[in-house]
């Protein structure tokens, strides 16, 4: 009876337990569903609102990576991914549809007195050097850049993911590694330019004359007229800012946080764009703008008659150095015609 008595006991002790188990179990699996995701993300962006940034903790020592989100960078997410690549389409597509229709009711800019057939040199060796040297760069830097900000909507659905990848690489190689020449070349155009460059009277009257881009008159200017100085300072400052911002955005967070990096991109971002509009014009008027212009950084040499309807005070310092008699000048070659 005593032996049965035990076997009883412990049949039920073995249900007992069962039983809560059983029940315990499903009420602990259900404890998830007490959360409320709804408002737990409330408490979340509420928490984001007050204190601006939400950060956990980590052991490795870069405690920068420790910060989860902050609102700043949730608006720099959007300038990056949809206000800039917006900015960039309707500055370029702009500048060149503005470049287009100029050109399409001005034309080219002709040398109106027609050509003398002498040359007088306009640019040396070394100058043309540094100025095609920073060009290319320039070109390369603009297109891998643009890469970066509108290339995932327009060349990745063109390309494919693969080929897309391996062109961003390379491009992001060359604009690291171009920036170095472009940087040297802008500091040696400020330096070998700047004589000619600094603003007087005569630009102040050259602009209320249209340049003699708008119309065709033809006002005076010494070696570089109010536009080319524009072109000047825009190169200087703008290649200042955008080498500044690129060279913090290149070695991230040795001179700034977060949000200088991220003011620094901003800051690239549309000096870049500015600058690439600026240099569409600029290429607009040494090629098919103007004529007698592209010889000038090409061979090195000007016709006298460009210089004299463009630059006339400089024709005059420049005559003056090799006396009053033009026609001593170098013909261009020795059969040409002179048109005067
Ligand atoms: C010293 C010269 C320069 C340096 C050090 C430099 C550096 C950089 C760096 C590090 C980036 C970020 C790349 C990335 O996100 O992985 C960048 C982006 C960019 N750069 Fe440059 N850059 C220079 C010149 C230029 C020039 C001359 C242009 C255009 C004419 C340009 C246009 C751009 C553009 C459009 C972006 C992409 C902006 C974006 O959408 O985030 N850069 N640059």
């Amino acid at each position: 009876m005593a032996k049965w008595l035990a076997h009883a006991r412990f049949i039920i002790g073995a249900l007992a337990l069962l039983f809560v188990v059983a029940v315990a179990a499903p009420a602990q699996a259900q404890q998830p569903s007490q959360v409320n995701p709804t408002a737990d993300a409330v408490k979340e962006d509420q928490l984001l609102q007050q204190m601006k940034i939400i950060s956990g903790r980590g052991t490795i020592p870069d405690a920068k990576s420790y910060n989860i989100e902050q609102p700043a960078g949730r608006d720099w997410r959007g300038f990056h991914q949809v206000t800039l690549p917006w900015i960039t389409a309707i500055v370029i597509l702009g500048i060149l549809t503005v470049l287009v229709v100029f050109y399409l009711i001005r034309g080219m800019v002709k040398i109106e007195s027609g050509r003398s057939g002498r040359v007088l040199v306009r640019f040396n060796a070394f100058e043309r050097f540094v100025h095609w040297t920073t060009a290319t760069c320039f070109i390369i830097l603009a297109i891998t850049g643009l890469n970066i900000t509108v290339g995932k909507n327009t060349l990745l659905p063109l390309l494919g993911p693969d080929a897309f990848s391996a062109w961003s690489q390379w491009g992001k190689y060359a604009h690291n590694y171009l920036s170095f020449p472009f940087t040297l070349g802008v500091i040696v155009i400020a330096l070998i330019w700047i004589a000619g460059n600094i603003p007087n009277r005569i630009d102040v009257e050259w602009f209320k004359r249209g340049g003699g881009i708008v119309g065709h008159d033809h006002p005076p200017a010494y070696r570089f007229n109010a536009g080319q100085k524009m072109i000047y300072w825009i190169v200087v400052l703008g290649g200042a800012a955008i080498a500044a911002s690129g060279y913090i955005l290149m070695f991230p967070f040795y001179t700034t946080d977060v949000t200088g990096m991220q003011w620094a991109q901003v800051a690239h971002g549309i000096v870049a764009v500015l600058f690439i509009a600026a240099m569409l014009g600029h290429i607009y008027i040494g090629t098919i703008g103007m004529e007698g212009a592209f010889e000038a950084m090409g061979t090195g040499t000007v016709d006298v008659n460009w210089a004299r309807e463009h630059h006339s005070l400089w024709l005059e310092q420049e005559n003056a150095k090799v006396g009053p008699n033009e026609t001593q000048r170098q013909p261009v070659h020795p059969h040409a015609t002179p048109a005067e």
